[in-house]
């Protein structure tokens, strides 16, 4: 049988999410992806810690060139998060020749274009489902599904610590740094959650589906963010009087004038699909001229969702690797680029 190995960078909580369905499902995922996928190397800062897992101790490194150095290694996982090193090592795997798959949004929204050049010129794909939306394929939607359709609109609530962190706050009156604690036990929010709840990481994500559903390059400069830090208990209970209730949203609309890009606090009325996304789940609005409006919902952020994504990528590419034709293509091919709109 076929073997395809991969290099893991990163035994967080994705990591550990990716680790153990790789490991647990590795018979349905050999008969799904037509060759065995071989969890070879792993990379983390505390090589001693398995997180429980049933690893080869010989197999876990806590020096990345062990993974970039073997050339046995096909697929590289990247899931340290944050810019450096995460974007050189990236880059050297790339240049080894090794397919990526990475769930980092801030390296893809702030340096999408740099790598996805270079896994084209380098012939090797680049997979980032995780990136955005936890175990939601919304990145396949818009790249497979979709691709029939010219994109008008691409909104939703992309973060789930800060849905997480609204919800609580809402329904059972907890304090907002109660709410945020709780969703970092539950392994939801960023290492500096200050990301998750000033809508950094939601604009992340917008620069990320904005930059593929519209074929063009955005930055997260590109985008009016506002995040929830300065709502009060006050301001959700008077939304509640009124009738609605209080959501981070993300929304990228292509209008005549060019794309309009935002990120903030949003009432919406009650009894709205979007009012009812609850916990760390996320949604995502999609409107194509062909299909009309799709939404998808499900669990945006966590260990096992987001491993679900990430292991998805790696069997699309272990495929093209069995079939022999190697994966390509990042979500920046030119087609028309839409201009920007001025902010306001
Ligand atoms: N911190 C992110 C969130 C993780 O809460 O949505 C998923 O990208």
């Amino acid at each position: 049988t076929k073997v395809c190995q991969i290099g893991l960078f990163g035994l967080g909580t994705v990591g550990t999410g990716t680790a153990r369905i790789l490991l647990d499902q590795a018979e349905l995922l050999a008969r799904r992806a037509g060759s065995r996928l071989e969890l070879a190397r792993v990379c983390d800062r505390h090589p001693d810690d398995l997180r429980g897992l049933p690893l080869d101790p010989g197999r876990v490194t806590a020096d990345v060139r062990d993974l970039l150095d073997d050339p046995a290694i096909r697929v590289f996982v990247e899931l340290i998060g944050g810019i450096e090193p995460a974007r050189s090592v990236v880059l050297q795997a790339i240049a080894a020749g090794k397919h990526v798959v990475t769930a980092n949004k801030a390296l893809l929204a702030e340096h999408g274009s740099e790598i996805f050049a270079a896994a084209a010129e380098a012939g090797v794909a680049v997979g980032f489902e995780a990136s955005v939306g936890g175990g939601i394929p919304v990145i396949k939607t818009l790249k497979e599904g979709l691709v029939a359709n010219r994109i008008e609109t691409v909104a939703g609530i992309m973060n789930g610590t800060a849905n997480y962190v609204l919800t609580r706050m809402t329904d059972d009156g907890l304090a907002f740094d109660e709410a945020l604690a709780e969703a970092q036990r539950l392994g939801y929010a960023e290492a500096d959650p200050t990301f998750d709840v000033d809508g950094i990481d939601t604009a992340h994500k917008l620069a990320i589906l904005a930059a593929l559903a519209f074929a063009t390059p955005v930055g997260p400069a590109d985008i009016a963010t506002e995040g929830i830090s300065r709502l009060t208990p006050l301001d959700i209970t008077f939304a509640a009087e009124f009738g609605y209730r209080i959501k981070l949203l993300a929304i990228a609309r292509h209008r005549p004038e060019g794309l309009e890009l935002r990120v903030h606090p949003t009432m919406i009325p009650a009894d709205h699909l979007l009012a009812r996304v609850e916990g760390a789940a996320n949604a995502f609005y999609l409107v194509g001229d062909a299909v009309g409006q799709v939404l998808l919902h499900g669990p945006g952020a966590g260990q096992m969702p987001t491993g679900s994504a990430v292991v998805a990528d790696i069997v699309d590419i272990a495929r093209g690797i069995a079939a022999g034709v190697p994966p390509c293509g990042g979500p920046f091919e030119a087609l028309a680029p839409v201009p920007l709109r001025p902010m306001e």
